[in-house]
């Protein structure tokens, strides 16, 4: 198991560019299983959980070929049965249940347990397959959907923590093909939610309205092949922003989305640096002082709780008192006691976390727990004196794509170790 190795107090500056979504570009693939012509995808970032969803597609009888961050899928013929052994490795994989109710009208995947994050029901995805007259039954570890038809429905998919994300993305699949309109309710106006709803839009889907919380779909009768670039990853943007303003000199992100970027930028903006923006390049600048800050995630375009980690390393040595409270996943600190074993100065009350700001963190061995957990552990380790040796490394590799070669072609000092 590899282990990453960063040593500290190296500055980092110049110019990294950005891969394409990792939350975009799984259901997109998904998504290709409507139709049995060839879908291409450009820009699809090379993560593991990219290599688990095309192990999915590849599993249920689709053809997947990939040429340097180019996914061809054909999907002539498919089974509606997802296999455990690769699903239980990604919680996102259930976003095939969707399309494969869309086309084949029944869909078997294992049920997702918590993860570390927390727990994480799929009751809303349900809720919205039951409005569009699918039954739903939950056996052996499995949840099975199916429905003789699917009709156009009315759906709402407030949840207790808000509305869902891969929610909404399931439900949009599924309504594609069902017959009538279906109008989807407290909608995730996430830019990954427009991204997929453009590409079924290029596969022939009626889809309109996504990126507000109301959604609306007039089902069509089939589906065709299709062409797509997946959008910038604004999660990696944001924390390579991060890293300019925790060691930087001027850092710029490129073929990133500064309009996707808006929440975390205002937060920089609040804690002290420069940001300058168009929507091929953002670029930080250190402005003096780091200052400390009041947040708290939300559903976009509020502050993403994807970068609530990151940020929490940031503020660790801001001067003052900083506050970050977790609305969306309330147990997702699994960072935090990391963080203090460098020196960190942060309380958890419920799902806020008091940060009182220290002069300096100190390198140490960590253990990452999630993938967005190891992010913040390797900004820290980049502020930090000395050496953080941060263990359990395969949590970052789910989600960013080279993050250690992109940040030592910044200057940073990092090696990966294999142990
Ligand atoms: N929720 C329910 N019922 C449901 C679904 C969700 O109560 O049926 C709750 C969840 O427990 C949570 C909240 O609603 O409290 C929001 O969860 P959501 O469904 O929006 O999360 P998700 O769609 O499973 C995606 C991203 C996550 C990101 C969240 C929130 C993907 C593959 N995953 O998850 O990304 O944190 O939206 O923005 O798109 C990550 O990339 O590190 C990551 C965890």
């Amino acid at each position: 198991m590899d282990k990453i190795v960063v040593h500290g107090g190296h500055p980092v500056s110049g110019a990294v560019r950005i891969s394409g979504s990792k939350n975009s570009a799984l259901p997109i693939l998904a998504a290709t299983l409507l139709t049995k012509e060839p879908c291409v995808i450009h820009r699809v970032p090379d993560l593991s959980d990219v290599h688990y969803m095309l192990q999915i597609l590849n599993r249920l009888g689709a053809d997947v070929e990939r040429a340097s961050g180019v996914v061809t899928v054909r999907a002539e013929m498919v089974e509606t049965i997802a296999p455990y052994d690769i699903v239980r490795k990604m919680r996102a994989s259930v976003c095939v249940l969707g399309p494969l109710l869309g086309r084949e009208k029944e869909a078997t995947v294992s049920l997702p347990g918590g993860c570390v994050i927390g727990d994480r029901p799929i009751d809303l995805h349900l809720k919205g397959f039951e409005a569009l007259g699918a039954a739903v039954r939950v056996h052996a570890g499995n949840v099975k959907v199916f429905a003789p038809e699917l009709k156009g429905a009315k759906i709402s998919l407030k949840g207790k923590f808000g509305t869902t994300v891969l929610g909404t993305d399931n439900v949009l699949m599924a309504s594609v093909l069902a017959d009538g309109v279906t109008v989807i309710e407290d909608a995730a106006c996430e830019p990954e939610v427009v991204d997929l709803a453009n590409f079924l839009n290029k596969m022939g889907a009626r889809i309109e309205g996504a990126g507000t919380s109301r959604i609306v779909v007039e089902g069509v009768k089939e589906l065709h092949s299709a062409e797509h670039e997946v959008i910038p990853d604004r999660i990696e943007a944001g924390t390579f922003l991060i890293a300019g303003a925790i060691a930087g000199r001027e850092v710029t992100v490129t073929r990133a989305r500064y309009d996707h970027l808006t929440a975390v930028t205002s937060a920089l903006e609040a804690c002290g640096f420069n940001i300058v923006g168009t929507n091929g390049a953002v670029t930080i600048r250190p402005n003096g002082s780091l200052h400390s800050l009041s947040l708290r995630t939300e559903p976009y375009p509020g502050f993403p709780t994807d970068m609530q980690a990151q940020m929490c390393a940031l503020l660790a040595t801001a001067k003052g008192d900083s506050m970050i409270t977790e609305n969306i996943f309330p147990q997702r600190f699994m960072h935090v006691s990391e963080l203090k074993r460098m020196g960190a100065a942060i309380e958890l009350d419920g799902a806020t976390a008091n940060i009182r700001g220290v002069n300096a963190l100190s390198g140490a061995p960590v253990m990452a727990s999630d993938l967005r957990a190891s992010a913040a552990l390797v900004l820290a380790g980049l502020q930090a004196e000395g050496q953080t040796e941060i263990n359990r490394v395969y949590h970052i590799d789910r989600g960013y794509e080279l993050i250690d070669e992109k940040l030592c072609s910044l200057g940073a000092q990092i090696e990966r170790v294999k142990v």
